[in-house]
């Protein structure tokens, strides 16, 4: 039987042949995109796949600094993001350093078992004013800022990374959870930037309370990018693949899932026997639902979208990036 997408996805095969290409998708993106996808994934396995597979044009399937990691990763290959304004609107809460001052404040977090930098200040501010101390990167960054930092990390991987720098001391940008999660997870003292997911950040532990009340048998999953009330009170805080991976090896039947919706199409279609519900409705961000079929179509056809970093950033940034990958 004939779907709505059906058409669309017999045209994308077809130019997909025709331009030797590769679909990449991210595990939040829209569900009819995942399924024409070559490879989901989280950040990290989406950053390896990049790094190692034989095609022309890699497809991303994502948001503008995930692109970018592909095209720093693979300078040889053609990288189109369909929809370029598809942005991570935490990787703009850091510059490397900037004429104008943004004066924002972030009002209502109040956990901080380290120092957090106000993001009125630049990297390089907080390098200066900790010289020497080494800058974890989270993926969710400019190539500019990556560039800057000694090695990157996702959420996958973020106390891995950390612990293998000698250094007792560690610089994490740009995500303060992410970050208050780390070192809740190390010994070592973590300086975190005030940036935050506005989709995870929202996420209260009002929020568990009630989810846990309304399922009482279900385990609860949360990203690390929630608040650290929240992962807290959580049965297991992983990236959206450690979920994945979690719920398959897990014996039981229900879940909360505390992440973007996204994720919820491969949690169905790996577990059909599993119930899954949302930690809340309201988790989903819209530069990730940004990229449909016919933008993939479009892209390919016209090899418009094309995501370049200029050599001089890409060769440091590589670096940061390829220092985690070497991380097993
Ligand atoms: P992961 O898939 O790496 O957990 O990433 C979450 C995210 O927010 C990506 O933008
Ligand atoms: Fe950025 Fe959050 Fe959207 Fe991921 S889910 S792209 S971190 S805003």
């Amino acid at each position: 039987m004939q779907d709505e997408f059906s058409l669309l996805r017999e045209e994308i095969a077809v130019l997909k042949k025709t331009r030797n290409a590769i679909i990449l998708a991210h595990n939040y993106q829209r569900d009819e995109v995942q399924a024409v996808a070559d490879y989901t994934g989280d950040s990290l396995e989406l950053s390896r796949t990049a790094a190692s597979i034989d095609c022309e044009v890699l497809v991303f399937c994502g948001v503008h600094f995930m692109a970018e990691s592909a095209a720093i990763l693979s300078p040889d290959k053609t990288v189109l993001l369909p929809e370029p304004d598809a942005t991570c609107p935490m990787a703009a809460m850091i510059e490397v350093a900037s004429e104008r001052k943004i004066w924002k404040t972030f009002p209502g977090y109040i956990e901080q078992p380290s120092f957090v930098f106000p993001h009125n200040f630049t990297l390089r501010d907080m390098k200066l004013r900790y010289p020497g101390v080494p800058v974890v990167a989270y993926v969710n960054t400019t190539a500019d800022v990556k560039a800057e930092s000694d090695i990157c990390c996702t959420s996958a991987n973020v106390i891995k990374v950390i612990e293998s720098l000698p250094d007792e001391k560690v610089i994490c940008i740009p995500d303060r959870n992410l970050s208050m999660w780390a070192q809740k997870n190390t010994t070592k003292h973590i300086i975190a930037w005030d940036g935050f997911c506005h989709v995870h950040d929202r996420v209260t532990k009002q929020d568990v309370l009630d989810a846990r009340k309304r399922y009482p048998s279900a385990l609860l999953m949360a990203h690390p990018e929630c608040r650290l009330e929240v992962l807290e009170l959580a049965d297991h805080v992983t990236s959206t693949s450690g979920m994945l991976r979690y719920v398959k090896s897990s014996k039981s039947n229900e879940f909360i899932v505390g992440t973007e919706l996204g994720l919820m199409y491969r949690l169905k279609q790996d577990n059909p026997g599993k119930l899954f519900h949302p930690l809340r409705t309201d988790m989903i961000c819209p530069n990730m639902k940004k990229t449909t079929l016919r933008s993939i179509i479009r892209a390919l056809r016209d090899n418009e979208k094309i995501i370049r970093v200029p050599d001089e950033i890409r060769g440091r940034a590589k670096m940061a990036l390829d220092r985690m990958l070497d991380i097993k």
